[in-house]
């Protein structure tokens, strides 16, 4: 498996397209309500727009694209909102792998997949099997996903597998058994709907991400929005610790980036 440098050991290279971008799609039940229609309405218009967005990673070569549909947390809402919800993710599943499979997407759904029906289950899993051999777009939807249950999966995983190395784990032991672990950290995090807040999504994986939040409803966050969070992070700093003149030093080719007390020796 092709392992994806951490963000906290090493320095990732970063360029003006964000390879990975990850999106918490809020707003659809907003977005129905201002049209006096049902919440459900909101999210059928909300698959819409991932199509959208799918189409614009591939356009413009992001190579990840992450996308929450379904929290840990979700299954609080009304037991007739889950339902739909439910049959809306089989459905999209049903529709849409054929089209993926064409543009060259490979479709991983990550999060606590026992919960879901078996019907659904096997829909996740043909839909995955159908699309592993892309390579242009990875797209990953979280479906009953929750950064704090990853974080103690992962955990379980690694210790069960690694007992020999009690109380010495390190985070590179830890970070194959992550949901995440096809894909680099997120560059870019999105949030539409306004709320600024995480809402138990990618923990881990978020650490150095830039962020970016808009009051569009997820329905409405067309081409033209994406542009504007991309063009909003081309302008951010991404330092990783270090400071600015640092950064200028490593574009003149003068200091080589130093990741670690080691190797700020290594390159003195
Ligand atoms: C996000 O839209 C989609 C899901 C959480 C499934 P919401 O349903 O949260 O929409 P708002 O926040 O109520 O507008
Ligand atoms: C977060 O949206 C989860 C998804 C978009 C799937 P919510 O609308 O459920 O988040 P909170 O409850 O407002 O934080
Ligand atoms: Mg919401």
């Amino acid at each position: 498996m092709v392992s994806f440098k951490s963000s906290t050991r090493t320095i990732p290279e970063t360029a003006r397209i964000p390879r990975h971008v990850a999106i918490i799609m809020d707003g659809n039940g907003r977005w129905a309500k201002k049209r006096f229609l049902p919440r459900i309405a909101g999210h059928s218009r909300g698959v819409e727009t991932v199509r959208e967005a799918v189409r614009y990673c591939l356009g413009h070569g992001i190579g990840y694209l992450t996308l929450f549909a379904f929290s840990s947390e979700n299954w609080r809402r009304p037991a007739d909102e889950v339902s739909l919800l439910m049959q809306l993710f089989s459905r999209a599943l049903m529709q849409e792998v054929s089209e993926l499979k064409a543009n060259g997407v490979r479709l991983r759904i990550v999060g606590d997949l026992s919960r879901f029906d078996a019907p659904l289950q096997t829909l996740i899993r043909t839909a995955e099997q159908a699309t592993a051999a892309n390579d242009k777009l990875t797209l990953t939807v979280a479906a009953n996903y929750g950064g704090r249950w990853d974080i103690v999966q992962a955990v379980n995983r690694m210790a069960a597998e690694h007992s020999e190395k009690q109380g010495r784990w390190t985070e590179d032991d830890l970070a194959p058994y992550l949901a995440m672990n096809h894909a680099p950290e997120p560059d870019l995090f999105i949030r539409t709907g306004g709320e600024e807040r995480i809402s138990n999504f990618l923990l881990w994986q978020l650490a150095y991400a830039e962020f970016y939040f808009t009051a569009t409803l997820w329905p409405e966050f067309d081409s033209k929005a994406f542009d504007l969070a991309v063009a909003s992070y081309q302008k951010r700093e991404r330092r990783f610790g270090r400071v600015s003149e640092q950064l200028a030093a490593d574009a003149d080719g003068t200091v080589a980036g130093a990741d670690r007390p080691a190797d700020a020796k290594r390159h003195a």
